[in-house]
């Protein structure tokens, strides 16, 4: 069985001592940079934009993962991509035409992740899910890191592998949202591939060894 990974939040990083922050992911057990891009249309917030990501880029070592919280993301996938992004994920509710967002997005050598909210049904995925690298299962309502758990997730990483499963798909399943020590485990055994945490990472006395605790959880 393949390792389980995490994917530290930047959103929660000290963005005055970002290249700290981004430093000591690189010298962790983290597996991914997990980057959330806010439009404040497509979500009542606003992160951070590309030259911000530029630079993280700049000093990262691992895999970036983009979570894009932007409406019509089309118009940004070349810029992504030539920013440096590994995973492109795209939110379903924001995507006409899903279909040719994911071939667009592997056009440009990236892998393409969907996100949904919590109130999309994970099986309108299942037409796609061969096209699909990641689908990120939103476990509070996009927009702000610090939110609790929303505990219908479980159900649907379930009903997510299942479909993965029946389809003979190689989709990874990623958790975004509140996501603690406390649920990480449930979590794993419920199906999901990888975690994504930011408050519970960065707001820790000691981040470094936060991600190692989490490792260890969700590998054992
Ligand atoms: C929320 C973002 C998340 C957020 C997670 O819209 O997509 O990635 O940073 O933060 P925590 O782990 O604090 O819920
Ligand atoms: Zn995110």
């Amino acid at each position: 069985m393949a390792l389980k990974r995490i994917a530290p939040s930047v959103l929660a990083a000290d963005f005055a001592n970002l290249q700290r922050d981004v430093e000591m992911i690189n010298k962790s057990e983290a597996d991914w940079f997990h980057i959330d891009i806010m439009d404040g249309v497509f979500v009542p917030n606003i992160s951070f934009g590309m030259p911000v990501l530029r630079d993280i880029v700049k000093h990262a070592t691992k895999t970036i993962d983009v979570h894009l919280m932007i409406v019509d993301p089309d118009r940004y996938i070349k810029t992504f991509a030539d920013l440096g992004s590994n995973i492109l994920t795209v939110h379903y509710e924001a995507c006409t035409h899903l279909h040719r967002t994911l071939q667009a997005i592997k056009a440009e050598g990236m892998k393409a992740g969907v996100a949904i909210n919590p109130h999309t049904n994970v099986s309108l995925l299942e037409d796609v899910i061969n096209d699909i690298d990641l689908v990120c299962i939103m476990s509070v309502n996009p927009g702000f890191g610090g939110q609790s758990f929303i505990e219908n997730t479980y159900k649907k990483v379930k009903q997510l592998r299942e479909i993965i499963v029946k389809n003979n798909a190689s989709t990874l399943i990623e958790i975004d949202g509140g996501v603690t020590n406390k649920n990480a485990k449930q979590l794993i055994d419920a199906g999901a591939d990888v975690l994504v945490a930011g408050s519970f990472v960065f707001k820790s006395t000691n981040p470094n060894q936060t991600i190692k605790e989490l490792k260890e959880i969700i590998n054992t």
